[in-house]
């Protein structure tokens, strides 16, 4: 098994003799030596503003970082995976998440095969179905129109589909209410159909695999309350419909392949909300909104193909993150939108980020020696600000902050839009420049409070400002974010597009399962800890 090589390379080497000659420098210091820097370290393209001067990079970090991004053949990766390329090496797939937002007429093979032209006939299914649904064409089994949507799934059948519908609400169909169920704990479905009628509500199930334990037992329940409900077996042919990559499976559950929606292995579960998993954004926002996500995804998409590293938003969001993780030592990152419909985009965005990039090994099975995909969180703003907040001012941590804001709201009321941008451009502020002692104290502060009441600021952030959120921007934010992604697993070495971390918990299940539901007290083979909570787990519920 070969060593990792990213720490032996003169340009990784360079950026640690950088980090350590600049990487304590204060923001205060960076700014004052270059007046314009809130200017400079701006790049605006593809409708998206991107402020990082507040990050701790000068222009020779940037620079290193480029020279890091070559070094580690970026270029020549970003082809791979535009080509149709296995890069997903472990699993030996295609990763063309791209080809989902490729405009038709645009060929990409796979083993010679344009999938584009597939993409497209999917969507046109699509918009065909959403447009009966939406109209009231399609009836349910009694010939009622559907006014609820449930949609079930989970990971990446499910997280990309709320995000959207959430972000996109203002476009959304109002007449219609919309449901999302992944929990297997039988809350999550009790509570989605309480006092929904059966014969108004269509289940969407999404399942790349149709095996996944989760979905199909929320399906099940979904087709007992809705069979229950109408009395009738033959009601799942008109209130179910799938979206999978397995139509074998698809079929043995019993909705009939009619009705279902496919896409292929080439895509990943958390980079598929623009493929049929999406069908539930597009019963809520309607096909030509659908289709103006994609062109905002595809917009971003040529963007990072073709725009050179140094005006390259995802290339230096990436390296940004390089740098704050494996030079400064950031262990995380708070991503917060100061935009209530982005309320469910940091829950979104941890699957995206930490599937993809919770990896120990390189694509060669080395272990690394660098620290890899950090942990994404957050929270809107400004709820986060009377909370967590404390911590990225005053905390011992460094949180580099990705604040995500808007010129114009959708609900425009009195000033509450400037109050909130206010709030947004303020912490940025904070965290960058903070308050010294002798601020503090000169205004007046007893010296005993004074510690308590100083920000040593220097906490990086960057800001990205757009427009108006619309469908469009919305694809452009998401593939941004896809992107940086990809850039920083090509600098780790590592597949992005794996989710092997995610099997040991689940074949571990499925012998608990066996052991919770016994008639009778197995004799148990764990450690004594999962032993003694199997045991007391029986005596709870059996008491
Ligand atoms: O959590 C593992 C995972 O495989 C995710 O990558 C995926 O998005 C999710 O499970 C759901 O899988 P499926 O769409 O096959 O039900």
């Amino acid at each position: 098994m070969s060593e990792p090589r990213l720490t032996r390379l003169p340009q990784w080497q360079a950026l640690q003799r950088h980090a350590d000659a600049i990487g304590h420098k204060h923001l205060r210091e960076l700014f004052a030596a270059d007046p314009q820097r809130g200017e400079r370290y701006v790049l605006e393209d593809v409708g998206l503003y991107f402020d990082y001067a507040k990050q701790r990079v000068d222009a020779d970090a940037l620079r290193l970082l480029r020279e890091l991004a070559l070094a580690c053949g970026l270029p020549q990766r970003v082809e791979a995976m535009f080509r149709g390329e296995r890069i997903n090496t472990t699993e030996q797939r295609a990763v063309l998440h791209v080809a989902l937002r490729a405009p038709a007429g645009e060929a990409i093979l796979v083993d010679g095969h344009d999938v584009v032209t597939d993409v497209h006939a999917v969507l046109e299914r699509m918009g065909a179905f959403a447009e009966r649904v939406r109209s009231g064409a399609w009836l349910g089994h009694g010939g009622q129109r559907i006014r609820h949507v449930v949609s079930i799934g989970i990971g990446g059948s499910d997280l990309g589909p709320v995000m959207a519908y959430e972000a996109l609400r203002a476009y959304s169909r109002r007449e219609m209410t919309f449901h999302f169920v992944s929990n297997v704990d039988g809350t999550d479905i009790a509570e989605a159909v309480h006092g929904l009628d059966a014969a108004e509500t269509l289940f969407i199930v999404c399942s790349k695999t149709f095996t996944t334990l989760e979905t199909l037992a929320n399906a099940r329940a979904a087709r007992a309350w809705c069979v229950a409900a109408l009395g009738d077996e033959a009601a799942v042919a008109k209130h179910f419909v799938a979206v999978s990559t397995n139509a074998a499976e698809v079929a043995k559950f019993g909705i009939d392949t009619a009705n279902m929606f496919g896409f292929w292995d080439w895509v990943g579960g958390r980079y598929s909300m623009d493929s049929a998993i999406g069908l539930s954004t597009m019963l809520a926002i309607g096909a030509e909104h659908f289709r103006a996500m994609l062109a905002g995804f595809h917009a971003m998409d040529e963007h990072f193909r073709h725009a050179p590293l140094e005006r390259n938003l995802p290339v230096l969001m990436g390296l940004l993150g390089i740098w704050n993780n494996n030079f400064l030592g950031a262990a995380s990152v708070a991503v917060l939108p100061y935009e209530q419909y982005l309320k469910r985009f940091p829950a979104y965005l941890q699957q995206l980020t930490m599937e993809s990039n919770g990896k120990r090994v390189t694509r060669d099975g080395a272990a690394v020696d660098y620290a890899t995909g950090p942990i994404y969180w957050g929270e809107p703003g400004t709820n986060g600000q009377h909370s967590f907040y404390q911590l990225l001012h005053q905390g011992t941590r460094l949180v580099p902050c990705d604040f995500i804001g808007f010129g114009q709201s959708l609900n425009p009321l009195g000033d509450q839009h400037d109050l909130l941008l206010a709030n947004l451009i303020a912490q940025g502020e904070a965290l960058a420049f903070g308050k010294t002692a002798e601020e503090v104290r000169a205004a007046g502060t007893d010296a005993a409070l004074a510690p308590h009441r100083t920000f040593p600021g220097n906490r990086p952030s960057s800001t990205l400002l757009a427009k108006k959120l619309t469908p469009h921007t919305l694809g452009t934010l998401i593939a941004l974010y896809e992107h940086s992604v990809f850039v920083q697993g090509v600098i780790w070495d590592i597949d992005s597009f794996d989710q092997w971390g995610v099997e040991l918990g689940k074949q571990l299940a499925k012998t608990t399962i066996a052991e919770l539901t016994a008639k009778n007290m197995p004799t148990l083979a764990h450690d004594s800890s999962t032993n003694a909570l199997i045991h007391r787990y029986r005596q709870l519920r059996d008491r």
